[in-house]
């Protein structure tokens, strides 16, 4: 028997229409029309040790890509901290991604968003949060409080569509690294990182 078109589609496209829904409902907090794509996700995946024996924090999973490149890499479910502010993408990705810990919440205001975990330190980050649209001083901030929480010289990998980092140089205590030029990614994409200077 054959399955409507309309069906079939849903559940070929299911996370892009999730994702283009999320854009439509809050274009400037989901900051991008598709999802990142599966390379991109697996580039920024490559900066995490699973074996450091600290949790991973992500920031901004949305439908989930990054999340899952993140699981492949050998990090347990239990070992993975996600932060979404979209309620509806929060509650897909406790549907979708059993055991881990996904809290909806701000990572503009980590002390508040992580509760409990506020002092919990992490192997590293992984961020697709649309910095550039937030204000320069934000990025700065955010930087320099994602710092405090994983040990010196481990990274913060962020994604961003811009040609320059969204966070400047010389604004405060940290190096910038230009990991990556992702050209198989809608709209191309350039992957920073952040450690300790
Ligand atoms: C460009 S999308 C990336 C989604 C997914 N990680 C991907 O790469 O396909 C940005 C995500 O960041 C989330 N976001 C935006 N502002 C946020 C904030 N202040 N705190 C946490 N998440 C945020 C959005 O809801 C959205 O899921």
């Amino acid at each position: 028997m054959t399955r409507p078109l309309g069906k079939k589609l849903a559940e070929k496209f299911g996370e892009e229409i999730r994702f283009f829904k999320g854009w439509m409902h809050g274009p400037k907090a989901v900051g991008s029309i598709l999802p990142t794509s599966s390379i991109t996700a697996r580039r920024m995946a490559s900066v995490v040790n699973p074996h450091s024996g600290l949790p991973v924090l992500e920031l901004g999973p949305g439908t989930g890509v990054i999340t899952r490149a993140i699981l492949n890499r050998g990090v347990e479910p239990e070992n993975l901290c996600c932060v979404e502010y979209s309620a509806d993408f929060a509650a897909h990705l406790r549907e979708d991604f059993p055991g881990v810990n996904i809290i909806e919440g701000d990572a503009f205001n980590l002390d508040k968003t992580l509760g409990a975990h506020k002092d919990q330190m992490f192997d590293s980050v992984v961020s697709a949060v649309p910095l550039l649209n937030f204000p320069v001083g934000d990025r700065v901030k955010i930087i320099e409080d994602l710092l405090r929480r994983v040990p010196h010289g481990r990274p913060i990998v962020q994604i961003t569509y811009g040609p320059m980092s969204p966070v400047p140089a010389g604004r405060g205590n940290y190096k910038i690294e230009h990991l990556d030029f992702i050209i198989r990614n809608v709209p191309p994409a350039r992957l920073w990182i952040y450690r300790r200077a």
